[in-house]
């Protein structure tokens, strides 16, 4: 990434005293919680990676298969000279279906909070794709951002798929798909993916796979605060669970801690109850109609939806009212 792009001193000293906040004030609350957007540092990014090549993860899959299908319908209807907004673009391989099939795209941003997977795949993306400008936005999304300048002018398509809009609650969904609405401008499309519920004896494995890949990327949260914040939190003395809560819909990720056990982080001791959990994760999992009331309540008209015929996914077109 260029300089322009990287964080300079002082944003970092704010992004680590922002963890420190609330990595604190996550463990400190009677229920234990840390925020999922911590996952994503560069190992975080790279463990997210090897767990969408995992059979049990059928997300990456069965998204990737149906993005195949529908491009070249989306791609039509993709102006001259528009530029795709992607937010959490990890490591932007299902962008790639886009950008093939709509080479009328002049510009590529794409939005991560996680400064190694955005720069690898800004360098991936600007090498593969010599005539599209890659302009990576390093940020969280639920904070606010400006689209970078050059962009501000062009016709804009949103993309926001790998159902992470399922990491949060509905309320701030809503509010998370209302703030991407401002910042995608009049006119915009966005094309989000969305899980679908289905039988929780293929979500659970999705979350919970026989290699223990997603348990280390659950636990690579410990090692972020023990290598970021000096502490000495020992991951073996917990345990990753992953579970279905019908009640709201959601898989739930977990840290159990093994035993009775004390732990100092910045100067602060936390302790831990056997059995006691830190929340990490939520993934809602929604209906078509649930899905439509929710983006329509942060001001989208659902332009167009497709499912998998076989197994249970959402790609949704969403339209600005006045596009
Ligand atoms: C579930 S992964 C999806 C990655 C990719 N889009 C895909 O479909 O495979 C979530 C991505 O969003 C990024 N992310 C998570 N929370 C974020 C936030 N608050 N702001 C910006 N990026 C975020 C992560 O770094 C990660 O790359």
């Amino acid at each position: 990434m260029s300089n322009a792009q990287r964080l300079t001193r002082s944003e970092q000293e704010l992004e680590s005293s922002s963890f420190r906040t609330d990595v604190l004030r996550g463990l400190t609350a009677r229920r234990k919680s840390l925020p999922a957007k911590y996952f994503y540092d560069a190992a975080g990014s790279r463990l997210f990676e090897a767990i969408c090549e995992l059979p049990e993860y059928y997300l990456t899959r069965v998204e990737t298969a149906l993005l195949t299908r529908i491009v070249p319908e989306v791609a039509a209807l993709i102006p001259q000279g528009a530029a795709l907004v992607e937010f959490g673009s990890g490591a932007s391989v299902k962008t790639r279906l886009l950008l093939d099939a709509a080479p009328q795209l002049d510009f590529y941003v794409p939005i991560d909070i996680s400064e190694a997977a955005l720069g690898d795949a800004a360098r991936t993306l600007n090498a593969a794709y010599p005539t599209l400008t890659v302009l990576p936005l390093l940020g969280d999304f639920t904070a606010p951002i400006a689209l970078p300048k050059p962009v501000r002018q062009r016709p804009v398509v949103g993309f926001f798929p790998g159902s992470t809009i399922g990491n949060f609650a509905p309320a701030a969904a809503v509010d998370l798909l209302r703030s991407a609405g401002t910042l995608l401008g009049q006119g915009a499309q966005f094309l989000v993916g969305a899980d679908l519920v289905k039988s929780p004896s293929v979500l659970v494995p999705a979350y919970d796979d026989a290699q223990g890949v997603t348990a280390a990327f659950n636990k690579n949260l410990l090692a972020r605060i023990n290598r970021e914040l000096g502490a000495a939190i020992d991951p073996d003395r917990f345990r990753h669970r992953a579970v279905w809560n019908a009640t709201d819909s959601r898989i739930e990720m977990h840290l159990v801690s093994l035993q009775d056990q004390t732990v100092e982080i910045a100067g602060r001791t936390i302790t831990f109850a056997a059995g006691e959990s830190i929340h990490t994760e939520n993934s809602y999992k929604f209906t078509v109609a649930g899905f439509t009331a929710l983006a329509e309540q942060a001001g989208w008209r659902v332009q167009a939806s497709w499912t998998d015929a076989d197994f249970p996914f959402g790609v949704f077109l969403l339209a600005a009212p006045d596009a």
